[in-house]
């Protein structure tokens, strides 16, 4: 799965990584949780420009990634899903072709300060949409 750790937390969102962490044209996930309750977050980094999302498929609700930290296709210009090949809009997330196309990937706020990034939702409203959470 993925390589990122939780950051410690901070006034204003918990701290995922430093915006120099992520290689340009490419991503970074983490995790959160535990068991069923276990929530996957990736970011995906253009420039200065991050984006972020729930790890989870809207298809069958799997990790995107095909390798801890690689969640786009071999062009950089789309979200691949490695389970079965859905691909989607780096910017918001809408699914251009696969099994859910017309879906989109659940955005996740974040907020740079810094040269960091933190996450600008509460941890536990994600940890509520985990699969299995309810
Ligand atoms: S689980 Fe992602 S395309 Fe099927």
């Amino acid at each position: 799965m993925s390589g990122g750790h939780c950051g410690a937390g901070t006034p204003g969102g918990r701290l995922l990584c430093r915006l120099g962490d992520i290689p340009d044209g490419g991503g970074k996930g983490f995790w959160f949780g535990r068991d069923t309750a276990r929530l996957g977050v990736f970011v995906v980094r253009k420039g200065n420009t991050v984006v972020a999302y729930l790890n989870s498929c809207p298809h069958r609700g799997t990790p995107l990634d095909w390798l801890p930290d690689r969640f786009l296709d071999r062009d950089g210009c789309h979200i691949l899903c490695a389970t079965h090949g859905a691909l989607f809009r780096i910017g918001d997330g809408f699914c251009l072709s696969g099994p859910c196309a017309g879906a989109k990937l659940r955005a996740v706020r974040t907020v740079h300060r810094g040269g960091e990034i933190y996450l600008a939702e509460s941890l536990s409203d994600l940890l509520s949409q985990a699969p299995g959470s309810t």
